[in-house]
């Protein structure tokens, strides 16, 4: 999937479907989908790092899963965020930020927010890397929204929503992430942008549907309500853990075939073969 795609998509009806992915093992597995599109989310400060929040990420780090990510990935689109504050120092630092993530595979950045932020987002998008633009709840703001609560509750801040979606359209931004806001609301965006609208804990109305990989697989902890757990990630990985252990301790695990002295050597490399080169 290319940027130019996201309009023809919206117009014939074609939902869109992306996943985050912050290393090269989950992008690769990424990338053998039929996903169109992966996000180097800023919640990789909670999924790979422990962190409480997305608000500890840094430029450094985005850089680092981006280039992690791209490597994996080809032929899909490659988002990355702009981590807390980025685009609040400047906007030397912001475009320095953006040309990091670029160089290290992003094809385009996504921004939360808008109040104070318009003018960088129209000079990044006047540069010709492409902006997403996220509104909603948008976690970088957890300590003016006091924690994670739904947004646009109210008339008043769905309006003042609404006015933010357009105008963040109007700025050029190519898509919108619309995060945490009731269904209607976010049936409303949708039908009133012509930017796609991908949405995530916002119903089915909006153009697309973005996950944390980790949540969808079951792999972190207890995702939100608005999470559909695919698979049992957890359990899999446990039990599979466990498994090791047992035959380790019970001497079933290693067998003759899983030696190398037999073999001369010849398979000595094929286990990072397999992980690294696909
Ligand atoms: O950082 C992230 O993973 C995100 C998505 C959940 C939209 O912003």
């Amino acid at each position: 999937m290319k940027i130019t795609d996201f309009y023809g998509y919206k117009k014939t009806g074609r939902k869109i479907s992306m996943i985050t992915a912050y290393d090269s093992t989950m992008a690769a597995l990424a990338a053998e989908s039929a996903v169109d599109c992966v996000l180097v989310g800023d919640s990789l400060a909670m999924v790979m790092h422990g962190q409480d929040s997305t608000i500890a990420a840094t430029v450094e780090m985005m850089a680092l899963h981006t280039a992690a990510v791209a490597r994996a990935v080809k032929g899909k689109l490659i988002v990355a965020d702009m981590p807390f504050l980025s685009v609040r120092k400047g906007l030397q630092p912001a475009m320095e930020a953006v040309e990091k993530l670029a160089r290290a595979g992003a094809q385009a950045v996504k921004i939360e927010g808008l109040e104070g932020h318009e003018e960088i987002i129209s000079h990044i998008v006047k540069s010709d890397m492409p902006v997403m633009g996220h509104l909603g709840l948008t976690p970088q703001s957890i300590n003016k929204f006091g924690g994670y609560k739904a947004q646009g509750k109210d008339q008043a801040s769905a309006e003042r929503l609404v006015a933010q979606a357009q105008e963040l359209e109007r700025l050029g931004c190519f898509a919108l992430v619309l995060e945490c806001v009731p269904e209607r609301l976010a049936g409303r965006i949708t039908n009133l942008l012509k930017i796609p609208v991908i949405g995530i804990g916002a119903g089915p109305a909006t153009d697309g549907q973005v996950l944390v990989m980790q949540d969808m697989l079951g792999l972190y902890g207890e995702p939100p309500s608005f999470v559909k757990k695919y698979l049992d990630g957890r359990r899999l990985v446990v039990d599979a853990l466990n498994n090791f252990d047992s035959e380790v301790k019970n001497s079933v695990f290693p067998e003759t075939k899983h030696g190398d002295s037999e073999r001369n050597g010849e398979v000595a490399e094929a286990p990072y073969k397999s992980a690294l080169r696909r």
